[in-house]
């Protein structure tokens, strides 16, 4: 590989509660994950980035963190950690872990300290307390909202039993937000890298990167504009994006260096709302080495919008010297296949969709279930679901437990041996049974075996993976009909997608590679690619 190995990986993202049950009580743990990383080897991925396994009450599946230096019994113990990592290095993946620097858990030692303290103490400084505003104080101090619905402030009893303080939360009143323009907090988060880092972690995956410092003052949000789960993407907002979180990358970035070979370590930012130069911005030279790409998650299956975002993300991708970086899915979202449509039309698209992201130059990011074409589970029951976007929302928002239920591994029935327990923590549809590891491994037309082929060419084509880190793609215009998508990439590769929604004929581009679905030669002169088809040739030069 050029520089780096994280320039061209695919990271495989390991939900762990709904991946694999090692000790047979419905959820997934670090055990199982041990016992299925083969899997993630036979697929072809080059990382691993496991979800939060930290002790955590569990108000928001873990991202709302009691103690980052221990592994919360419901996933296992240290010792488990330890042996994923190493097992996973000696299947020749890298492993990166999430970081959860914005909040803590309100059961973290040092908020139990903040509110035992009292206002004005050190320990309140290590979050972000505040007098409420109005007589006695009983309003909120600004007009914030958390992600997860409601005012973005909870406001809590003094020691001595009078009405208090409010402290901010922008997600759960279980994840209180830190002060990052405390100092105690910055050292705190490098001893918490120092901690996995010596452990031998291969990086970090940064929970809400852009959020960790507010605006000075907390000003309000100008009215009219959109705050919560559903104004992620686009406007300012003093909670997010300020210039002064850099500075945070920064030291994290020095840090990373210090351990052995300096390219090695990486951090990956998950930052909702910052695009285009603003994203950029956190993959500098001196700061992470990636960020999600959610611009392309985001765009649909629309050729214009698609090739925007692409172009978009290489140029700014280039001025900061960063591997430009591809995802469709995450545990955050509608998985693709709904996402496109449901249905064999949905599932179509979706295996389109991952051919044009494997296809793309730098990094891509590939979320557990992905490779099996699952669909969101949509009709889960509501005293099932656990997710506080639904909880908190009164059950408006169908909130994140779709994408969550756990992964199909083989035989006809629920829980697919997910686990030896009777139950899986969220129940798998019985038409699952078709779509298990075990089923698809035996299927050639199968999606798993399309990611797989998918994974082993572009590991072996020399435009593709690490191939040459030119970051480049050439846009075909000539002879290819509106609607879809063609590029070459050097030496000798062509991808071609058609979102045009019918069948339509491209030129013969050499001899093909792998199609997401049949792809007929017509007259020797032009190629017939059906609706929402991907393919992929060698053009031999
Ligand atoms: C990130 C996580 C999400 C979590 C939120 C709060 O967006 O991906 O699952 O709810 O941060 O930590």
């Amino acid at each position: 590989m050029a520089r780096g190995w994280w320039r061209d990986a695919v990271l495989y993202q390991i939900y762990v509660r709904s991946f694999a049950d090692g000790n047979g009580d419905g959820v997934g743990d670090l055990p199982g994950v041990l016992d299925r990383l083969p899997h993630v080897r036979d697929l072809g991925a080059d990382a691993i980035w496991l979800n939060p396994f930290y002790r955590s009450p569990m108000a928001d599946g873990g991202y709302d963190v009691a103690d980052p230096r221990d592994v919360d019994p419901l996933f296992g113990t240290l010792d488990d950690a330890d042996r994923v990592f190493e097992r996973a290095h000696d299947l020749g993946l890298k492993v990166v872990v999430d970081i959860v620097p914005n909040h803590t858990s309100h059961r973290h030692t040092w908020f139990v300290a903040a509110l035992a303290a009292g206002p004005g103490s050190a320990q309140r400084a290590r979050f972000l307390f505040r007098d409420g505003r109005g007589p006695g104080g009983a309003e909120p101090p600004n007009n914030w909202l958390s992600q997860f619905g409601g005012p973005a402030w909870t406001r809590i009893t003094e020691p001595d039993g009078s009405p208090g303080q409010w402290y901010l939360h922008l997600y759960a009143p279980e994840q209180p937000d830190l002060n990052w323009r405390n100092l105690e907090v910055r050292c705190e988060y490098l001893s918490i890298l120092r901690f996995w880092l010596d452990r031998g972690v291969d990086g970090f995956r940064v929970d809400v990167a852009h959020g960790l410092v507010k605006a000075l003052g907390l000003p309000d949000v100008p009215a009219g504009v959109p705050q919560g789960w559903e104004g992620r993407l686009g406007h300012p907002l003093p909670y997010w994006d300020q210039p002064e979180v850099h500075d945070v990358y920064r030291t994290w970035r020095r840090l990373l260096d210090s351990y052995a070979d300096p390219d090695a370590r990486i951090g990956v930012a998950e930052a909702w709302g910052p695009q285009g130069d603003r994203l950029a911005a956190y993959t500098r030279p001196d700061e992470l080495h990636q960020a999600f790409n959610f611009p392309y998650l985001t765009a649909g299956w629309d050729a214009a919008r698609l090739r925007a975002v692409i172009d978009d993300t290489l140029a700014t991708a280039a001025t900061v010297d960063a591997p430009p970086t591809w995802v469709l899915s995450n545990h955050d979202v509608v998985r693709p296949v709904t996402r496109f449509g449901g249905g064999r039309g949905g599932l179509d698209r979706a295996r389109a969709a991952v051919l044009l992201e494997l296809a793309l130059p730098g990094s891509a990011y590939l979320y557990q279930g992905e490779e099996l074409g699952l669909p969101e589970v949509e009709d889960l029951p509501a005293e099932l679901r656990e997710d506080p976007v639904f909880v908190r929302s009164g059950g408006a928002l169908p909130g994140r437990d779709g994408c969550r239920v756990p992964i199909p591994w083989a035989g006809q029935s629920p829980p697919f041996a997910f686990s030896t327990h009777s139950r899986a923590w969220l129940p798998q549809p019985e038409a699952w049974a078709g779509l298990t590891v075990e089923a698809q491994r035996r299927e050639a037309a199968s999606t798993l075996a399309l990611y797989r082929a998918a994974l082993r060419i572009r590991r072996e084509h020399p435009a593709l993976g690490s191939g040459p880190a030119t970051h480049r793609l050439d846009w075909h215009e000539q002879g290819v009909p509106a609607g879809v998508l063609a590029f070459a990439r050097e030496p000798g590769f062509v991808c071609a997608v058609n979102l045009t929604g019918g069948a339509v004929r491209v030129p013969p581009y050499g001899a093909l590679l792998l199609s997401s679905g049949p792809v007929d030669p017509v007259d020797g002169d032009r190629v017939v690619l059906p609706a929402d088809t991907a393919a992929w040739w060698s053009t031999g030069g």
